[in-house]
């Protein structure tokens, strides 16, 4: 059979279908002694499971409820009363100038990047193509496969800061970001993942002037950040006006099976998103709105993601940290300061293998995490030593796997140093 380019693109081995097959094959594979460290699923908390289980037995008691969010096809732009709530919400806390007009819900965000990121790269008029530019790089891999043209991505890398021993931090390297008139949009992910890094307010209030005084969109991508699920544990504050796409998703509260992701913007690019949306999928799915509405009307979202949600990160990132400390020491190894999201990302400098080599002999170990090198889309043609140098470790799980783990990734890490 063959396919058109559109098809073709899709048929490629491309990295993250090759990371999401490695792992459900070591799942499939019966070995129940693998450690799973490497995905982006969010922790089970017990608490946020228990009031999603409330409030789903009582939409099962409500007739009323239960033929509304099984029985009927949502507006393309998503559920009426949703919207009205979360537009209150924001406007009340932030004082954003939002109305359900400048909201809009997609089936996950990575659906909705999906969208917002061809929308602004590929082809224009008259020939022209322009692409998305990352400010920061490494930045999250599930971009790298998105645009559906050529050069999709251009990114810089970042400045690197020592802090304390065997801690950095990456910030925004303002001196070599060109933004140019084949820029579409700059775009960002506060938390990032992989790295765990929260671009400050002055790097957020910065590069909205670079977009805006270039005539283009940031697309802010809030996916673990504020103001909810926020798992941010540095001083951060939630940014928005109509120049910014603020992208949120429900997954990292605990909720990745309902599919929901949720664009703030300018009401003409909200338009545009509920057309696609009904052209692709007729209306977004309506499960997740209506399991989180509660929590939104009432603004208890803020409260369950600083009270719980945080919390429960933020703990695990120091105790896999103090681990990891205790583990390496005497290799020279450095963590980016966790300042959020899920995930430790690690930088073993001058390894004599690279970071894919690591991974296997983790793999082999029964111990699953990421390989650095995924996580540079638009920086494919650069030869910088750091993209083969670093992995990413999510830490959510239970803590003896976690501590577990951590153990044999200090023993691999150290074999490595010592032998090669
Ligand atoms: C930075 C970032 N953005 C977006 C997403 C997509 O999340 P979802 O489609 O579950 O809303 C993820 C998922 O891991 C992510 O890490």
């Amino acid at each position: 059979m063959t396919y058109s380019k559109f098809g073709e693109k899709f048929a490629r081995e491309v990295g993250i279908l090759s990371l999401m097959k490695d792992m459900g094959e070591a799942l499939a594979s019966g070995k129940d002694e693998f450690i799973m460290m490497g995905g982006g699923n969010p922790g089970h908390i017990p608490v946020f499971q228990q009031r999603m289980q409330q409030r789903l037995q009582k939409i099962a008691a409500d007739e009323d409820l239960c033929r509304r969010m099984l029985g009927v096809y949502c507006a393309p732009q998503g559920e009426k009363g949703f919207l009205d709530s979360l537009a209150s919400l924001l406007r009340n806390q932030y004082g954003w100038k939002v109305g359900p007009e400048n909201i809009c819900i997609t089936n996950g965000s990575q659906t909705g990047f999906f969208l917002l990121l061809n929308i602004f790269a590929g082809e224009y008029d008259h020939g022209r193509r322009k692409h998305i530019r990352l400010p920061l790089a490494p930045e999250y891999i599930g971009y790298a496969d998105i645009g559906l043209s050529e050069d999709f991505f251009i990114a810089t890398r970042p400045k690197i800061d020592r802090l304390e021993e065997h801690l950095f931090k990456y910030r925004v390297d303002f001196d070599a970001i060109e933004v140019s008139e084949e820029t579409g949009a700059l775009c960002v992910s506060r938390p990032t993942n992989p790295t765990g890094n929260v671009i400050t307010d002055e790097e957020v209030h910065r590069l909205d002037r670079l977009a805006k005084d270039a005539g283009v969109p940031l697309i802010l991508d809030s996916a673990y950040g504020l103001p909810f699920p926020g798992i941010v544990f540095s001083e951060a504050t939630p940014i928005w006006n109509d120049n910014i796409i603020l992208c949120l998703s429900l997954s990292k509260l605990g909720l990745p099976a309902v599919r929901t992701g949720i664009i703030i913007a300018g009401e003409e690019l909200i338009r545009l998103i509920s057309g696609m949306n009904a052209i692709m999928a007729l209306a977004p799915a309506g499960f997740g709105t209506f399991l989180a509405h509660d929590l939104v009307k009432s603004a208890e979202i803020l409260d369950v993601s600083k009270d719980v949600i945080r919390p429960f990160y933020e703990s695990k990132a120091m105790a896999a940290v103090r681990m990891f400390e205790k583990t390496l020491a005497g290799a020279p190894y450095t963590i980016h300061r966790p300042e959020g999201a899920i995930f430790l990302w690690l930088w073993f400098e001058n390894l004599p293998i690279s970071s894919r080599e690591l991974y296997e002999r983790l793999k082999k170990r029964g111990v699953l995490v990421i390989s650095g090198h995924f996580f540079f889309p638009g920086l494919e043609n650069d030869d910088w030593a750091h993209k083969n140098e670093c992995i990413r470790v999510n830490y959510s799980q239970d803590e003896h796997l976690v501590e577990r783990g951590i153990e044999i990734i200090a023993e691999e890490v150290k074999k490595a140093y010592a032998q090669g």
